[in-house]
């Protein structure tokens, strides 16, 4: 949540500006920037997308340093007086941030009951405060020192021709390019402007010019970090001819695929893989949050089916809280997109605590999650710029196909080569017109059983995330349990059915359903009979592949039908509201 960057060079303004739109994706409620010029700042600010931010700023190709911020609100509303940057009572400071103070309101109290004013709420303004005498390494030292929580913060004065910053859990990395030199939330930033980055660790702060870069680490010393490639082979920044990035994501699933068969051959994921089988372990756990921790569930049946141990899959913010049995016999294995979900973070440290074997499958190689696992299989999808994950889900599936396949024995290219071949994306037609239909609904009920439950899951929170329609999953078998009295023809419920043998009892909740007036669709990969096509309002049927990728193939029309019903409602599915694609606070 929330993005920054510092500029240090030339044409100041269009660079940040630039940087806020590869930011984007981690909030989108407010956008911000300050520069600093002959001792002097100049700032906008905008709420909204960071596109309102544009015709605010007033280009200038002359030298400067300068701070952005793109934010997702977690204290104080969306507003002008809440966007960042925020400024030090006397002017001289501003600052951006990323994170979370969790004593903000004592350190708040304290500077009011010492005469400070406050223009916001946020917690982010109680750190400018903090800054009221100049801007150098001891004062920066001095606040760190007093904020409790999560924090990546790019500093500038009007008096300094560095950027100050300081890190705490939320990711930073610092980039030095031929003419300019840059702080920002995510290494893509750096793209066109140099070719290697360092990483910041937890509890290391500093500042740097054009010309070097100061780092102390934890315990106030110097560290000398050496830069790392940047490797950024594809950053996703054109639609190609779609009208969302959504849609293109969705159909990037096959080009995911493919990158994973030509990558899992390769030598260093063979020497990763066998590492894994090296570990010694009696239990598997899969943890994530959100689509992936629904990844993680068909990791998990996946895993289920082929070893005869436990395997569990946990909800990352809830595992903490539930006496697992964690320990050096434990594979954990933590999915992520952005690998820096704050919950799975937490989770990932709590199971190292425990001393589990940490294992993660991430979209993102120079991630938290990625750097603090002893193995990363990374997912292989590419940039992923709609908030609502389609093809990282896909590909997520897909790796942990192959990681239970390799442990079985079982060679996994082939079937891979089989399902490439098969992959449907489903009707368009009919999916256009059944998304018109349930744009005047306000709740749609998914319903499945087994693997098809899961599928429902990951389709009901699609649904849900872009057209706000309010929308639930039940295993088909539990609707009867109670759910059912909320059935009536104003519900319609959707009826994912994959498994042949599943697929008569599945039919059976349908048809209690039809009794009692509910309108009923069905999304499968089976066959039906002309009984079976009278109860249903609507059927989409795509090509049935093997089983284990039968909730691959449905999930695709499933995230397409969420996307054309956003787009009939008139949404924008790329950046569904109160969302950001990185959650970095828990
Ligand atoms: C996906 O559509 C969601 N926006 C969300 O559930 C997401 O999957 C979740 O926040 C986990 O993100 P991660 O994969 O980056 O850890
Ligand atoms: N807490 C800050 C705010 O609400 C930053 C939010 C974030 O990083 O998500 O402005």
């Amino acid at each position: 949540m929330c993005g920054i960057i510092g500029y240090i060079g030339s044409n100041v303004e269009s660079n940040l500006y630039l940087g806020l739109e590869r930011l984007e994706y981690r909030g989108y409620d407010s956008s911000g920037m300050t520069i600093k010029r002959n001792n002097d700042f100049t700032t906008y600010k905008a709420t909204g997308v960071v596109e309102k931010l544009k015709s605010t700023i007033k280009e200038n190709e002359e030298f400067g340093i300068g701070i952005a911020h793109t934010r997702w609100a977690t204290h104080g509303q969306i507003s002008i007086e809440n966007c960042h940057p925020h400024f030090s009572s006397n002017g001289s400071t501003a600052l951006v941030h990323n994170g979370i103070i969790e004593n903000y309101e004592e350190l708040k109290d304290d500077l009011i009951k010492k005469g400070k004013y406050f223009y916001g709420q946020t917690d982010s303004e109680v750190i400018a405060k903090l800054f009221d005498c100049k801007l150098d390494i001891n004062n920066l030292r001095r606040v760190k020192k007093k904020l409790v929580g999560s924090y990546a913060l790019a500093i500038i004065s009007k008096n300094s021709d560095y950027i100050y910053f300081a890190k705490n859990k939320s990711p930073l990395y610092i980039a030095l390019g031929s003419e300019c030199a840059l702080i920002a939330s995510d290494p893509s930033c750096f793209v066109g402007f140099a070719d290697g980055y360092i990483t910041l660790e937890d509890g290391e702060y500093g500042k740097f010019s054009q010309k070097e870069v100061i780092i102390y680490d934890k315990n106030d010393k110097i560290v000398k970090k050496q830069p790392q490639k940047l490797d950024f082979s594809f950053i996703n920044e054109e639609k190609s001819g779609y009208q969302h990035f959504m849609l293109k994501e969705i159909y990037q699933s096959r080009l995911a695929l493919e990158k994973i068969m030509e990558v899992y051959r390769s030598y260093d994921i063979k020497e990763k893989l066998k590492e894994l089988k090296n570990y010694e372990f009696d239990r598997i756990y899969l943890i994530g949050c959100g689509t992936a921790y629904h990844a993680g569930l068909i990791g998990g049946s996946y895993m289920r089916e082929a070893f005869n141990i436990d395997v569990f899959c946990e909800i990352a913010s809830e595992i903490m809280y539930k006496n697992l049995n964690i320990d050096e016999k434990s594979l954990c294995i933590f999915i992520s997109q952005s690998g820096e979900t704050a919950d799975t973070l937490a989770a990932l440290e709590y199971c190292k605590s425990r001393g589990g074997i940490i294992v993660a499958v991430t979209n993102t190689e120079y991630s938290s999650i990625a750097r603090k696992a002893s193995i990363n299989f990374p997912i292989c999808a590419g940039q992923e710029k709609a908030v609502a994950s389609t093809k990282a889900y896909f590909a997520q599936c897909i790796v942990l196909y192959i990681l239970t396949s390799y442990l079985k024995g079982n060679d996994y290219i082939l079937p891979l080569y089989n399902f490439k071949r098969q992959i449907d994306f489903g009707d368009d037609n009919i999916l256009k017109t059944l998304a018109e239909k349930l744009a005047g609904y306000d709740k749609v009920f998914f319903i499945g059983r087994g693997r098809d439950y899961i599928t429902a899951q990951e389709a009901s929170l699609k649904l849900k995330e872009i057209t706000y329609i309010f929308s639930t999953a039940q295993p088909s078998g539990e609707l009867k349990h109670g759910v059912i009295a909320l059935i009536d023809k104003s519900v319609p419920v959707i009826v994912i059915a994959t498994d042949e043998n599943l697929f008569n009892k599945t039919l059976n909740n349908a048809y209690e359903i039809k009794a009692r007036g509910g309108k009923l669709v069905l999304f499968t990969t089976l066959n039906t009979d002309s009984e079976t096509e009278k109860a249903f309002d609507y059927i989409i049927k795509v090509k049935k592949p093997e089983k284990d990728f039968m909730p691959l193939q449905i999930i695709l029309s499933l995230q397409k039908l969420a996307y054309f019903t956003a787009v009939t409602k008139g949404y924008d599915p790329d950046k569904p509201r109160n969302l950001a694609k990185s959650v970095t606070v828990e």
